[in-house]
């Protein structure tokens, strides 16, 4: 399946066969699609646990509505986002000059940058780091779509019980759980979404 057609038929799974698992390196593969999104000067805050045991996923349904999918799924994956990435950010950078990739300069405006964006204050690292998280849970359930998997975002949880649950520090901020495994028949159909002209304008705001 090539990703323009993942986006047109994703849809998000209700139920899941509970005899379906997914194995550690098919997981593996999934996050590894997650990671490769975008970031803010390339900060990469997305961090995600995948939650596979059966206790461990009744534990982390109690602390999400108790949404049946949780518990249901091959795994759930918690996704964060880190609010402290800036420590690890020269190293990433780093990384990339010594491949080659990002020339010293454009690495050194990079780290700058970022210390200078970020130095405004908690709000920004933490609208920035929800925002670079979301963009690797697309790509997740872009990946686990493509690969003929369901899947499922879902805000519906306590992030504090979460943290505690899963002993997850301060450190991190919890942007979705993302349920995946196979889909059982009779799942929702697919809604019908805002049409273009509804939802985009040119060169100025629209009256959406
Ligand atoms: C940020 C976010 C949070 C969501 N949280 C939940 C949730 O807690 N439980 C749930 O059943 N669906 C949740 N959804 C799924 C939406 O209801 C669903 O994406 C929407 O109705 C559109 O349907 P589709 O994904 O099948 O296209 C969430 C979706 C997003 C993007």
């Amino acid at each position: 399946m090539d990703v323009l057609d993942a986006i047109k038929t994703r849809t998000t799974t209700q139920f899941f066969d509970r005899e379906k698992s997914l194995s550690d390196a098919e997981i593996k593969e999934l996050a590894e699609f997650a990671l490769e999104a975008p970031s803010s000067f390339n900060l990469q805050q997305t961090r995600l646990i995948a939650v596979t045991d059966p206790q461990a996923k009744e534990r982390l349904k109690a602390a999400a509505w108790n949404q049946p999918k949780v518990a249901d799924a091959a795994a759930t994956f918690i996704i964060l986002g880190d609010l402290g990435a800036l420590d690890k950010h020269p190293e990433l950078i780093e990384r990339a000059m010594r491949q080659g990739v990002v020339p010293e300069p454009v690495g050194a405006k990079m780290i700058k940058g970022a210390r200078d964006y970020y130095s405004v204050g908690r709000q920004r690292i933490h609208e920035e780091a929800i925002r670079s998280a979301s963009l690797a849970a697309m790509n997740l359930m872009l990946a686990a779509h493509a690969k003929g998997y369901g899947c499922g975002p879902m805000i519906g949880f306590e992030a504090d019980k979460v943290k505690a649950e899963f002993n997850i520090p301060d450190r991190y901020v919890v942007v979705l759980l993302i349920a995946v495994g196979y889909a059982l028949p009779g799942n929702p159909a697919r809604k019908p979404r805002l049409t273009v002209d509804e939802a985009l304008s040119f060169n100025t705001c629209g009256s959406f």
